[in-house]
């Protein structure tokens, strides 16, 4: 699975944000390698890169439960999946997020929650699967993949987000989780 590439467009406008070049979107060597090298792929943004990639069945929606502000209501993934398209329903909306019980912290501009990557590889990961992630951001996606015991490949460009990342997946890989104690 890969994951993501997306316009960059700040979620706060409050929190400032280290900010990423995101001038250079991947160009038609990527996709073509990334078709290569991956089972299945799911591409967040696709919806910007339709001249790299084919026709979709399974296009994946994450509906942000807000409407009509300045920011979109949903963010959509490309994928090569077999089956319909589907709908992932999670409150992201500034301060407000689907579970306010154990909010996530925002490290990244364009982070997506960790709930919407264990989603998807609840959905559509098989045991045994090995996860890339050639745009890693905050990392949630590896934070999903650490959860569900999945190997996975992670790529961050910029040396602060990669910190940032590494950080927050070194954090999350030293909480206890509940099969080490069984
Ligand atoms: C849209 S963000 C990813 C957000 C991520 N999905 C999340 O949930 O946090 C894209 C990230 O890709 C990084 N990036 C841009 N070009 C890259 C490249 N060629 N290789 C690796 N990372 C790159 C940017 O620095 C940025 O952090």
């Amino acid at each position: 699975m890969h994951s993501v590439w997306g316009k960059h467009k700040s979620e706060s406008a409050s929190k400032p944000y280290h900010t990423f070049d995101d001038s250079r979107p991947p160009d038609e060597g990527y996709f073509k390698e990334l078709e290569r090298v991956c089972k299945h792929r799911i591409i967040w943004g696709g919806n910007f890169m339709l001249d790299y990639l084919g026709k979709a069945s399974c296009m994946i929606v994450w509906d942000k439960g807000r409407r009509g502000l300045d920011q979109a209501d949903c963010e959509i993934a490309w994928t090569d999946l077999p089956g319909q398209s589907r709908i992932f329903n999670w409150k992201w909306n500034g301060m407000l997020q689907e579970n306010m019980r154990a909010k996530e912290e925002r490290v990244h501009p364009t982070q997506k929650p960790v709930a919407l990557y264990s989603w998807l590889l609840w959905k559509f990961a098989n045991p045994g699967d090995k996860i890339l992630d050639t745009h890693v951001g905050s990392a949630s996606s590896l934070i999903a993949c650490h959860r569900a015991g999945l190997e996975y490949w992670g790529y961050e460009i910029d040396p602060v987000y990669y910190a940032t990342a590494k950080e927050r997946l070194e954090n999350e890989k030293a909480q206890m989780n509940f099969n080490d104690i069984l």
